[in-house]
């Protein structure tokens, strides 16, 4: 089956990479010159474990190709894929849909014979309508067929996900884009993961559903969190014991600085735009955006806090920068917010990510950019851990107590218990934990 996929971002690359490791004939169309001369190359633009190899084996064997000019691709194409960007419209967090509707402006004068074009970029309810109608509108002649097929892969587990999916939505109206559909994701059928098919619109809103309840289950957590740390309970242990009911279960359950990257926080927003427009406002995730907000602000309170209330002059040492571990992506990150409120607070910031720092370097000025987690923390007054890479969860703690001018640890992901930090004379502060570690809870004792 012949495939083009236009948008070779996160999405369009690992989509395009697994569908040629499927058998088909892929061809990726980006109008970012720079990128597409890197990936015909073989060198891969973001950072996705096992997406180069993969990449690398379909582009040997000629089953992908990369172009900044799609036209030809298009027309010999049975399936398009519109895999663009929809960011957050400056200005009032509607989805932005200019990218989008470009695409399907640029596809439909090369739509030959009957194709299906489907939209797997994350977009409100309608615009597979909108889409349609411009195709129309350009080619009245063309057979076409416009389907939503949302996508679900997680940035950093993104192979995996799309070649082991939970479920596959398909969105559509035209009965015969189902066997297009079918066989475009037919190995995956035979390897049995399910395959929803609903109406169009129905598939565009479960990607919003899906999005919103996983975002709502992280700020309740965290809210959770906020409350034991008020009253003495265990966040963690509260996390288990509720995850551990089937009814509930425990992923997205993990309490930490708030959530980021390129996906939950423009597509709650844009939901919520959507549902105030039809007069069926979602308060809930309204409000799981204001607490969300608020609480990435907070997080440099809670580290100056740690320091008794004044940072000005003080050395932070941060570790983590891109919002999750496995990817350069630093949409978003928690550690932006964090990060600019500990310089307004007058701190010194330095900063050492595994692979986000080139993506984080425009993003956070006036920042020391280290080699490693040692020599980030040299001289540090405290050291707060933003992301939960691996590497992080076995530093050699005495070593890093003997860099630090001041051995105070922020984890605000909760990967070191507060008796172990404690136990190689560090100050510890987690969420959701009685901060007994912490100077302000000793010097509270004291008072
Ligand atoms: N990143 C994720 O984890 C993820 C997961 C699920 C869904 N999504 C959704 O998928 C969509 C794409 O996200 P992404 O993270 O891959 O975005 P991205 O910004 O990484 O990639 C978008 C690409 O589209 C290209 N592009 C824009 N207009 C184009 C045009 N007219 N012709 C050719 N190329 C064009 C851009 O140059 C860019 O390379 C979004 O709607 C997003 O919400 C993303």
């Amino acid at each position: 089956m012949r495939v083009a996929i236009v948008g070779a971002g996160y999405v369009g690359l690992v989509s395009g990479a697994c569908f040629a490791d499927y058998g088909h004939e892929v061809t990726c169309c980006d109008n970012d010159q720079d990128k597409i001369a890197a990936l015909q190359r073989g060198v891969i633009p973001i950072y996705e474990p096992g997406l180069p190899e993969i990449v690398k084996r379909n582009l040997q064997q000629s089953r992908l190709a990369f172009t900044t000019n799609g036209d030809t691709a298009i027309r010999a194409a049975d399936a398009v894929f519109i895999a663009v960007g929809t960011p957050s419209r400056h200005g009032d967090g509607y989805a932005d849909l200019s990218y989008v509707y470009k695409a399907a402006r640029e596809i439909a004068p090369e739509l030959d014979g009957f194709t299906v074009v489907i939209i797997k970029s994350t977009v409100p309810v309608g615009t597979g309508d909108e889409v349609e109608r411009i195709i129309r509108e350009v080619r009245p002649d063309a057979d076409v067929a416009v389907v939503s097929n949302p996508e679900f892969l997680r940035e950093g587990a993104a192979i995996q996900d799309f070649k082991h999916p939970d479920r596959i939505v398909v969105g559509l109206e035209d009965p015969r884009a189902k066997s297009v559909m079918a066989e475009v994701y037919r190995p995956l059928y035979l390897n049995a993961a399910p395959i929803l098919y609903t109406g169009r619109r129905t598939a565009e809103m479960i990607k919003y559903a899906a999005n919103a309840f996983l975002a709502t289950k992280i700020t309740f957590i965290n809210e959770i969190a906020e409350l034991c740390e008020k009253v003495g309970a265990d966040v963690q242990d509260i996390a288990r014991g509720i995850g551990l009911d089937n009814r509930i279960g425990s992923k997205f359950l993990h309490a930490g600085p708030g959530f980021g990257g390129s996906c939950f926080p423009k597509d709650a927003l844009a939901l919520i735009k959507t549902a105030q427009d039809h007069d069926a406002p979602i308060r809930i995730v309204e409000a799981v955006v204001a607490v969300n907000d608020a609480r990435k602000r907070a997080m440099a309170r809670k580290v100056a806090a740690a320091l008794g209330g004044q940072i000005r002059g003080k050395v932070i040492a941060v570790l983590g920068l891109t919002f999750k571990p496995n990817t350069d992506d630093m949409r978003d990150a928690p550690s932006i917010p964090l990060i600019r409120g500990l310089q307004d607070m007058g701190a010194s910031v330095r900063a050492y990510d595994p692979v986000g720092m080139e993506q984080a370097k425009p993003l956070l000025q006036d920042v020391v950019y280290c080699d490693g987690p040692y020599a980030c923390a040299d001289s540090a007054d405290a050291l707060v851990i933003v992301t939960e890479w691996e590497q992080f969860r076995s530093l050699d703690l005495p070593r890093l107590k003997g860099v630090m001018r001041n051995p105070v640890l922020v984890d605000l992901r909760n990967i070191y218990q507060a008796e172990e930090a404690m136990r190689h004379g560090f100050s510890h502060v987690g969420i959701g934990q009685n901060a007994a570690g912490g100077l302000a809870a000793d010097s509270e004792k004291k008072g």
